[in-house]
Parts: structure tokens; C-alpha cells; sequence
């Protein structure tokens, strides 16, 4: 549970410069994974009614003091922008108590006032409370499967400040920020076209189109793997030409790709699953022999190193996603296609923009398929945070296998020498995933299972009649595994919990 600060309550504390009267309520709101918010449309008043105390006390030099002790209080909390409805608040019988009860309302019951005023107790019912009420309340024991919050904290600024900029401009279609955010991930990847669009799953589908792929073709690929992989190839009239996977990285198994491959083939696409790249230079090697394209749906992997080069730069073209939970996620759907190949990306910015080559000209179909000027914001501010991310992504993963080896049963994530996971899941094979799942459950460890079913045993591939035995690596892999918490922002104290459930899953 988040808390905003009453100002007045907030300025008592700045002003005494006593934090021992603050500390429980610290510490209760972090073991609750909360916040504390100081108002910023009440600087004003902050900062007259420390000014205020201060006067009282005598203190010399009652402004500035004010100031360095506004400053010193509200290091390690975070300001609560005021929005445009809480400006008109002049029929409220206290204004300030009205404002920061609608910027708490915000929060969707997810933060409190914190106050000792009778007034504003009295007045906002479940939306406000005492700090002794507020300590009180009762800790969760569990940790979460990923946070998101505590990277937004730390870009909320810049994150408002690049939000408001679209609200103000109104590009909302094709606004300046999508630009912007191309060639800032063209220059990451470093590939010289970076195509923004609406989703993952539509980046696999544009990638697609422009190789003209269609009714009759056929798209070699894993069956383990996010539905969106075989479906976009599916929904093409092409068929999914399923070839099993490695069994210790999960990816596809470039060995066993050339016997797949027949007249109709028209490309390959891998994943690279759990954030650790395919073996690209393998695939490529093959589908070079045999003339055909390279997709790699990276949609897991954005960040990821294989042999020194980056996920999405390895093939003819790379395909990733921008869904919120993964290594470069923002706040909705998206998604980015990248090749060095001009045609393919001119094919490709013609196709996520209704074919069109200008406005109202269509030389050929294409779809809406555009990323918006809002999402494109939010990755913007996420940009500068991602390579720490990516590097605590390695740290929680390598964590987790230092302290988890040499359990008897249970095989951990293996990271080929040539790559550096982004761990976008940490993924272990269990012999009995029910009973770990209840264990960890029962310790307050969500746990997830990517994916328990192998595409080619999905009812949506009936069609293609490969029953169970087809894959066998891919169906026995799918039975046994299961996914840890992992985010780049995880604990010690959070991941030693989880450390010691799979443990105990495992020795009672
Ligand atoms: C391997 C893989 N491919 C494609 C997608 C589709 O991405 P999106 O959800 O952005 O459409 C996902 C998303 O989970 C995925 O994991």
C-alpha cells in the first residue's frame, strides 16, 4: 500500500528534522512494497508551513533552512505530479484536503492520505488514514513474479515529462517519438532499419508479408514456443513446419532443420526462448545452402548476446516485442522489426501502414500495424535504464544458479558459451511441477509455465494431424517446466525466499 503524505503532516516531519518519529511508518510501507508520495502541487504550501515551524523555533535563516530540510525529507520518496483535475477543487470546503484526496483516488485503492488530521480523517473514509492505523496493517509474506514499479519510480519524471509532451503535441499517429525511438533501437541493435509497430505478433506477421510469404508456403519453426510464433504463419494461409528443439537451451535444433525443408519452404524462423538467442550462425548456415530468409522471433530476447552481437541483428530480419513483462516492455502493446535491408524495411513500413507508400496510395495490402507516439514515449524513458536492467538480469539469473545447483531433480537454465540470457523467464525442468507449484504457492511464490503445451498439441493446429510422439524434446520439455519470479529490481532478502521454497519443494 502506497502512501501521499497529508503536506501538513509532511511539513511537521521536514520541519522537526526528527526522522525517528518517521521511521516506523518507513519501514511498514516497505515491507507493504509501497511508496511515499509528497505532493507536487503543494511545494508552495510545504514549504510556508515548514518556514512557519521554523519561525516558531527561532531558527535562523528560516527560508533557506526550510528548503535544505524540505530537501533532506523528501530524499528516497517520490513526487506525485498534480493533474489538471485537481486544480478545480474551489467548491471543496478545503481545497488542499480535496486535492490530495483525488490524486489519491488515482491509485485505484492502491495508496492512502497519510494524516493526523481529525478534519481530513473524518472526511476520506477508506482513502485516508492515521500512521498508527497504517502500521497496523497486516504484511504480505509473498514476493511478486515480476515488478514493474519500482523502474517506474525511477523514471516517473521523465516518464510524465515525455507523456505530456504527446498529450500536448497531439501526434498521436506517427508522432515525432516513434521516429526518435527507431533509430535509438536501430543504433542499439546495430542494424541500420528499426521498424515500430503494434505488437510482437504483428512484427512476425510484417516480417512475413514482405517476404511474400502466403497460402501454400511453409515457415520452419519450434513447437515450443508462445502461440504467436506458428499462429502468424498460420493466419498467413502458410503451414508451421515443426522441427524439435535442443534439450539443454530449449531453442530450436539447427541440426535436424535441413531434412524439414522441401520445395515449399520459404523461411525459418526461431525464437529465441527465455531470453537466450537461437543458434543463429548454425541456422543461418543452413538456410543459406538452401536460399531462405532468417526470421528471429526475439520477441524474449531484445538485449540478449549472441557471440558478441545482438539479439535482433543476427538474421535478415529480427522480431521483437514490447508487451510489459518483457526485457523491454512498455506500458501496452508493441513491438519492433530490424534489418540491414533496405527494400524489406521500406516493404515492411509500407505494410504496417496500410500498404500505403503515401497517404491514400496502396501499391500493395497491408494492415495497421503502427506503434503510437504514447508507447513510444514510455519506451523512450525506459531506454537509458536498460542495460543496468539487462546486466541485473544476469545478476538475479546467475544468483539463482549458484544457489540452486546440485539439487537432485531439479535442471536449472543452461546458458550456451556464446550467449548472455536476458533471463526474459527463469525457467527450471521439475520432475513434479504440481507439487513444486503448490509448495512454492504455499510460500507465497507465484510461479508460471511457459508453455505447458507444444504448438503441434494445440486444438488451433488440429489440422496439421502431429499428434503426441511428433516432438518428443519439445512434449516432455513442456511437462517439466516451470518459471521463477525474475525481474531486474529483485531482492536478496526477496530471491533467499524463493531460494529456500525451491529447496524445501524439493527436501521437504
Ligand atoms: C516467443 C514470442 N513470440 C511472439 C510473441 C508475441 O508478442 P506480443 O505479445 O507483443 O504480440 C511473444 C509474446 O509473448 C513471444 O513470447
Amino acid at each position: 500500500m502506497n502512501i501521499l503524505l497529508d503536506t501538513m503532516w509532511a511539513a511537521q516531519l521536514a520541519g522537526s528534522g526528527d526522522a525517528g518519529q518517521w521511521e516506523h511508518v518507513t519501514k511498514h510501507c516497505d515491507a507493504l512494497g509501497g511508496r511515499v508520495f509528497l505532493y507536487a502541487g503543494a511545494v508552495g504550501e510545504l514549504q510556508r508551513a515548514v518556514e512557519a515551524l521554523l519561525q516558531e523555533q527561532e531558527v535562523a535563516q528560516p527560508a533557506e533552512e526550510a528548503r535544505s530540510r524540505i530537501k533532506a525529507f523528501s530524499e528516497g520518496k517520490h513526487w506525485l505530479a498534480a493533474l489538471a483535475g485537481e486544480g478545480d477543487v474551489w467548491n471543496a470546503e478545503n481545497p488542499a484536503h480535496e486535492q490530495l484526496l483525488r490524486a489519491v483516488s488515482r491509485f485505484d485503492g492502491k495508496c492512502v492520505v497519510l494524516t493526523e488530521d481529525s478534519q481530513l480523517l473524518a472526511r476520506g473514509g477508506d482513502r485516508v488514514m492515521s500512521p498508527d492505523f497504517y502500521c497496523a496493517l497486516p504484511v504480505s509474506t509473498g514476493v511478486p513474479f515480476i515488478n514493474l514499479g519500482i523502474q517506474q519510480d525511477k523514471i516517473r519524471a521523465d516518464l510524465e515529462r515525455r507523456l505530456h509532451r504527446v498529450l500536448a503535441h497531439g501526434a498521436y499517429i506517427n508522432g515525432p517519438e516513434v521516429g526518435l525511438l527507431e533509430t535509438m533501437l536501430a543504433d542499439y541493435v546495430g542494424v541500420q532499419h528499426c521498424i515500430g509497430v503494434s505488437s510482437g505478433t504483428d512484427a512476425l506477421l510484417i516480417a512475413m508479408m514482405a517476404l511474400g510469404i502466403g497460402a501454400g508456403d511453409e515457415v520452419i519453426t519450434t513447437p515450443f514456443t508462445f502461440i504467436a510464433t506458428g499462429e502468424m504463419i498460420a493466419f498467413l494461409g502458410a503451414k508451421p513446419v515443426f522441427v524439435d528443439i535442443d534439450p539443454k537451451t530449449y531453442n530450436l535444433d539447427p541440426a535436424l532443420i535441413e531434412a524439414a525443408i522441401t520445395p515449399r519452404t520459404k523461411a525459418i524462423m526461431p525464437v529465441s526462448l527465455y531470453g537466450q538467442c537461437a543458434d543463429m550462425d548454425a541456422i543461418n548456415a543452413v538456410a543459406c545452402k538452401h536460399g531462405l530468409p532468417v526470421i528471429e522471433d526475439a520477441a524474449q530476447s531484445f538485449g540478449a548476446l549472441y557471440k558478441d552481437r545482438k539479439s535482433c541483428g543476427l538474421s535478415l530480419i529480427g522480431a521483437t516485442s514490447f508487451f510489459p513483462s518483457k526485457p523491454l516492455g512498455g506500458y501496452g502493446d508493441g513491438g519492433a522489426i530490424f534489418t540491414n535491408d533496405e527494400a524489406l524495411a521500406k516493404a515492411m513500413r509500407e505494410i504496417r501502414e496500410h500498404g500505403q507508400d503515401r497517404r491514400y496510395h496502396h501499391p500493395r495490402i497491408g494492415l495497421n500495424g503502427r506503434l503510437d507516439a504514447l508507447q513510444a514515449a514510455v519506451l523512450l524513458a525506459k531506454m537509458p535504464l536498460f542495460d543496468q536492467e539487462r546486466c541485473d538480469r544476469v545478476r538475479v539469473g546467475n544468483r539463482y544458479k549458484q544457489e540452486l545447483q546440485g539439487i537432485e531433480g531439479l535442471i536449472l537454465p543452461y546458458v550456451a558459451p556464446d550467449n548472455t540470457s536476458v533471463y526474459a523467464q527463469f525457467t527450471l525442468q521439475v520432475p513434479d511441477r504440481e507439487t513444486f507449484v503448490d509448495v512454492l504457492k504455499a510460500a507465497g511464490i507465484p510461479t508460471a509455465v511457459h508453455y505447458p503445451v507444444p504448438l503441434h498439441l494445440q486444438p488451433a493446429f488440429d489440422a496439421l494431424a502431429q499428434g503426441k510422439g511428433a516432438f518428443p524434446v519439445s512434449e516432455s520439455i513442456a511437462e517439466r517446466v516451470v518459471s521463477l519470479p525474475m525481474h531486474p529490481y529483485m531482492t536478496d532478502a526477496e530471491q533467499d525466499q524463493i531460494i529456500a521454497a525451491v529447496r524445501s519443494a524439493f527436501h521437504g
